[in-house]
């Protein structure tokens, strides 16, 4: 392959992120882990099933921080996982000691990649590696309105019966409880769903979208979602390395636009080679706008704490 995707953490989320990738032939990839094997029986597996589901890409397993080397991409997923009664942001301080050293390897061993952070708390978790990568920070985002759009489109698709292919909408703010999804602007082929869905379902599929995750962690009781976080970071990835001009929600630096400043957050972004190429500033009412800096207070709240 062209190009060389590394996914840090080989659990759930960076093995599904790895196998997708191979799959569609977007990139060579490989898995860094600290379990020692797991990264490698999990890339052997992987290059097992190649010729079954006929795809050229390698996947390769490692345990040493090093072999991001060369790569366009870098994915972080390393990090623990929920658990039922725990929120994303019980996790900080766990994983901020975990994202930290994976992006002091990254800034050693891969300084032209472009990083996207997927591990939680999402949106301090960039912020974290935004900071000790010192990388331009078009070059550094988080993935998560991708998937928090992708669960309400979803909801949305399930209750008219119609294609999922067909919904459009988008989620802003933070990966928390107080994301903001974007009802006014949510379409079925271009129809507003305001005008197909009575409010108060629409409010109900709105609080869903928000416990998105808890729902699945809920299930499964031992680890949270990763097929369609998995599904969000290729979009994003296969964006990027096709530079592809993309419009997808991500957590994009902000330089105060939607009136956050310094700080990533969920905002609508054009990608692209470059990364973060561009922040679309849609108009929202003064409601969502307040909704978003709600969001953005939270994030900034917890972002504090890690004292950097
Ligand atoms: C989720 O929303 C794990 O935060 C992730 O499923």
């Amino acid at each position: 392959m062209n190009y060389k995707v590394t996914v840090f953490g080989a659990g759930f989320v960076g093995a599904t992120t790895a196998q997708r990738i191979a799959e569609k032939e977007i990139a060579d990839v490989t898995m860094i882990d600290i379990v020692e094997g797991l990264p490698q029986g999990k890339a052997l597996d992987m290059m097992e099933s190649a010729m079954l589901e006929g795809f050229d890409a390698k996947v390769t397993g490692s345990n040493n921080p090093v072999d991001v080397k060369g790569s366009d991409v870098v994915v972080v997923t390393s990090g623990v996982a929920r658990k039922p009664g725990m929120s994303r942001d019980d996790l900080l301080k766990i994983n901020a000691g975990i994202v930290g050293s994976v992006a002091d390897a990254i800034k050693t061993n891969a300084p032209n990649a472009i990083v996207i952070i997927v591990s939680n708390p999402l949106d301090v978790m960039t912020y974290l590696a935004g900071v000790k990568l010192g990388f331009a920070k078009n070059k550094v985002m988080g993935m998560a309105g991708v998937l928090d759009s992708a669960r309400f489109r979803c909801f949305l698709a399930q209750e008219l019966g119609v294609s999922m292919r067909d919904v459009d909408a988008m989620v802003l703010g933070g990966h928390g409880d107080d994301m903001v999804p974007l009802v006014r602007y949510a379409t079925v082929a271009g129809i507003k769903v305001e005008d197909l869905i009575p409010k108060d379902k629409l409010d109900a599929m709105v609080t869903r979208t928000r416990n998105g995750g808890i729902e699945i962690v809920n299930l499964l009781k031992t680890g949270s979602a990763y097929y369609a976080p998995s599904a969000s970071v290729v979009e994003m990835v296969r964006a990027i390395l096709h530079d592809e001009k993309r419009v997808l929600p991500v957590a994009a630096w902000c330089t105060g636009q939607y009136g956050v400043k310094d700080m990533f957050v969920g905002v609508p972004a054009v990608l692209g080679k470059n990364g973060v190429e561009k922040i679309i500033e849609l108009k929202l009412t003064t409601d969502e706008l307040s909704q978003l800096k709600k969001s953005a207070d939270h994030v900034l709240e917890n972002v504090k704490k890690l004292n950097l």
